[in-house]
């Protein structure tokens, strides 16, 4: 084990969009611009800032575009957003978004209530959005969701992953995110799933996007890395959740993820005291507490006057 750790990882920062999606209190449009130009200058290289999505399923994103328009844009730093359909792509696109995500389910209930479609009708979608992305300069990221799990549907079966993430990859898509969506894997489950993947993607061409529901999702993220796999979604704070998938907790936490990563040795570029003092300035936006343990442990620390490792 840890023979073959990536000596850097990128960090995919899904807070302004996982993140905020999740929050019940609204937050401004200007608030939102903030917060993302804050992480701008953490050193993150790749942040998915909103989601295009039809604003009646997502009130908390309809000002998409306002923060597409809004945010500073640094030289180095990759900007995202989610994409279901052409609709979305267009609203993308006329923004000036240099990167799109499509997203769909591996367990058909789910995607049913995500996107009020199939999968096999999702997948068809997708042609409406990756070449027409790809021939105006847009990269395109996928994931797929319930990979380890569907609150609906219980088990999910490893093989309509690993043929969803061929079908992705034949596509055009160049990079599949691989979701536990309600954090329902456990490490020996998640090291089956992604060695079958890995027959067919290479490790490059994936990400992992572990939601820490249950707390198990550092210790998945490791047997990921040990295979190879060296980027990471992770959400500022832990913020984060579907909406469909009721008691989904938030994100594995950036603060987390990268304190683990820099203990190891492995690069992220990401200034750990800089970020969290954006996760608390966005704790007091949401009016919560944020789950990441390094924060409350980096919180601690500063109020009794100490530095925290990291
Ligand atoms: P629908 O209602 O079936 O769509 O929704 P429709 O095609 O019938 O259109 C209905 C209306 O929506 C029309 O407007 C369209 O113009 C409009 P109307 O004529 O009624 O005025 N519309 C749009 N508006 C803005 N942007 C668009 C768009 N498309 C249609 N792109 C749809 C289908 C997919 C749009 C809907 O289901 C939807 O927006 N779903 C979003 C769900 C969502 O965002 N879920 C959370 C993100 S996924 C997630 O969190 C998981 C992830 O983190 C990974 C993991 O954790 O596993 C990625
Ligand atoms: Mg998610």
């Amino acid at each position: 084990m840890f023979d073959h750790l990536p000596s850097e990882v990128t960090i995919y920062e899904v807070g302004p969009r996982d993140g905020l999606q999740n929050e019940a209190r609204p937050i401004s449009t200007s608030d939102k611009v903030t917060f993302i130009d804050a992480l701008s200058a953490t050193g993150l290289r790749a942040i998915e800032i909103s989601s295009f999505v039809n604003p009646k399923w997502i009130p908390q994103l309809a000002d998409a575009a306002e923060v597409a328009r809004g945010i500073r844009r640094s030289p180095g730093v990759r900007y995202s957003c989610l994409v279901p359909n052409r609709t979305g792509l267009d609203k993308a696109l006329a923004v000036g978004m240099e990167e799109v995500a499509v997203f769909l389910s591996a367990s058909e209930t789910h995607n049913r209530k995500n996107v009020n479609k199939t999968i096999v009708e999702t997948i068809a979608a997708f042609d409406e959005v990756i070449a027409p992305a790809q021939a105006a300069g847009i990269r395109v990221r996928a994931y797929v969701s319930t990979v380890y799990g569907c609150p609906y549907e219980g088990a999910v079966d490893p093989a309509v992953v690993v043929r969803l993430a061929r079908d992705l990859r034949q596509r055009g898509v160049y990079q599949i995110s691989l979701g536990d969506t309600i954090g329902i894997g456990t490490p020996v489950q998640v090291r089956d799933v992604l060695l079958r993947v890995l027959d067919e993607v290479p490790a490059q061409e994936l990400a992992m996007h572990f939601h820490d529901t249950r707390g198990t999702a550092l210790a998945n993220l490791l047997v990921g890395l040990d295979l190879g796999i060296s980027t990471i979604d992770s959400a500022i704070g832990g913020l984060g959740g579907c909406p469909y998938a009721p008691g989904a907790a938030g994100n594995v936490a950036t603060e987390d993820v990268v304190f683990l990563l820099h203990g190891m040795g492995i690069k992220t570029g990401v200034d750990l005291e800089a970020l969290c003092n954006a996760s608390q300035r966005i704790s007091s936006l949401v009016g919560h507490e944020m789950p990441s343990k390094y924060l409350k442990a980096h919180l601690g620390a500063r109020a009794r006057g100490q530095r925290s490792r990291g």
